[in-house]
């Protein structure tokens, strides 16, 4: 009966498909996410507006960070790239475990979009959490440039609103700026090999959603939950509230026991779900600190309480997330690599291959490059290692240099196992993680998303200079 019935229905629809296809079209039609010039507040009064790239809908300029995508787990994303640049770009939908061809990764999962031309992307987002889109293409440009946002995937249960969980939720894109006097963005030093050879092309500016000197709006009483992205392009970011204890329940996106901290550091491309209590009194403020690395809180935005009587406080304790879905990796029958990082200032690179030769570290300079991963600079031309789907990875990533660097694996999250040779206590999940100068951290994952997925850090001129490659799960 119902076989019938469906056939019947497949037959009729079929008759009716030429007169159904425009307005099917038009339903159906793809959301527009324009890449395009555009200009934001980004110092503060009384500098001038920086002119940037950004995205925004369609025909609309674009904003700083680029508007909120939000779905929740499981759906689809879609949204039609249509660069109004005047380079090409693709997007790159940064944590998300996603289907390889919508990956982003110019030059590996697609050709990067010509001015003028449009790219669809379609996927789903499997897995809650806090994560966000970026430009993949000159993205040590780009993405300094402003091609950034967040993408939200919410529970597919709500959380907010059982008890101990945040009445209210805050996304705070974090990103950092090198602006000159006239507001502009300093423009010589995109590509500048001095940089790139040591901590990235750090900014002077620090944004909290695209503004100096945000301040959120907040009511005594309530508990937050913030989603904190950090979309720089080199700066780690040391944060911390003024008088006000922050609870972790989320890292890159995925859940983690609440865990109490007076300080959550956030390599490039990290997130962090914190909830915490606001406290303080009605009418005051309460800063955002950031260590810009002299060991020295400095304000970036603030919490500025409203006059509003406090609502009564959440005195129930920090209801945890719901767990991932998360295989745990079969350490047994792991395959074992590692990644071994070199160069960079003080750091002695005697050499490495190039598109297939090898080249001495001053001709790898002059060709931009001063970074390798297991002694290959760039290396697009070769695959790192290739592992069988649904097999263990156990990785070992040795930072051989004097810098710090933010490793991130596309199309999976991975376990950090230990940091020299300490198992980390608990289940602490990541896309990107941080090794710092001459650490080493083992990381393990079950390679269950096919396809050819980059690695590469996310200090982005590390990764146009060297450390970039990618791996394959066949
Ligand atoms: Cu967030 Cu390969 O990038
Ligand atoms: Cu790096």
């Amino acid at each position: 009966m119902t076989l019938t019935r469906r056939r019947f229905l497949t037959a009729s629809g079929a008759g009716l498909c030429a007169l159904a296809v425009p307005t099917l079209a038009r339903a159906r039609a793809m959301p527009v996410l324009q890449a395009g010039p555009s200009s934001a507040q980004i110092a503060p009064l009384p500098y001038p507006v920086t002119p940037v790239w950004a995205f925004g809908p369609e025909g609309v300029r674009g904003t700083i960070p680029g508007p909120e995508i939000r779905v929740r787990a499981g759906d689809r994303v879609r949204r039609r790239l249509s660069n109004g640049l005047s380079q090409p770009t693709a997007v790159h939908w940064h944590g998300i475990r996603i289907d390889n061809a919508m990956d982003g990764a110019a030059g590996l999962t697609q050709d990067a979009v010509e001015p003028g031309d449009v790219f669809d992307y379609d996927f789903v987002a499997p897995d809650a959490g806090t994560y966000w889109y970026h430009s993949h293409n000159r993205s040590w440009e780009q993405v300094a440039r402003g091609l950034a946002g967040p993408l939200i995937v919410e529970e597919a249960e709500p959380w907010a609103g059982l008890e101990g969980a945040a009445t209210r939720e805050v996304t705070c894109v974090l990103d950092d700026w090198r602006l000159v006097a006239d507001g502009a963005i300093h423009e010589e030093s995109f590509g500048a090999l001095h940089d790139a050879a040591h901590g990235g092309r750090l900014g002077n500016t620090v944004t909290l959603n695209g503004a100096s000197e945000t301040a959120l709006p907040v009511r005594a009483g309530e508990r937050l939950r913030l989603r904190l992205i950090n979309a720089a392009t080199a700066r780690v970011m040391p944060l911390r509230i003024d008088g006000h204890a922050a609870t972790v329940i989320a890292r890159d996106g995925f859940a983690t026991a609440p865990q109490a901290m007076d300080e959550v550091v956030l390599a490039p491309a990290q997130r962090a779900d914190i909830v915490i209590d606001c406290t303080g009194a009605p009418g005051s403020r309460a800063s955002i600190l950031l260590d810009a690395g002299r060991g020295e809180w400095v304000p970036i935005a603030s919490l500025a309480y409203s006059g509003e009587a406090p609502l009564p406080t959440v005195e129930a304790p920090v209801r945890p997330l719901p767990d991932p879905a998360w295989r745990d990796p079969d350490l047994g029958s792991a395959q074992r690599e590692e990644l071994l990082m070199e160069g960079g200032a003080m750091g002695g690179l005697s050499g490495a291959m190039l598109d297939g030769t090898r080249l001495d570290a001053r001709a790898l300079a002059e060709k931009g490059k001063v970074w390798a991963f297991n002694g290959i600079a760039g290396g697009m031309h070769t695959r790192l290692f290739r592992i069988a789907r649904d097999r263990t990875m156990h990785l070992t990533l040795r930072n051989d240099t004097a810098w710090p660097h933010g490793i991130h694996l596309h199309g999976h999250h991975f376990q950090v196992l230990s940091r020299d040779g300490v198992a980390e206590p608990g289940r602490v999940l990541h896309d990107t993680v941080l090794a710092g100068p001459r650490e080493v951290v083992e990381i393990a994952f079950v390679a269950d998303n096919p396809g050819k997925w980059m690695i590469h850090c996310h200090m982005l001129d590390h990764q146009a200079s060297g450390m970039m490659g990618w791996f394959e799960v066949a």
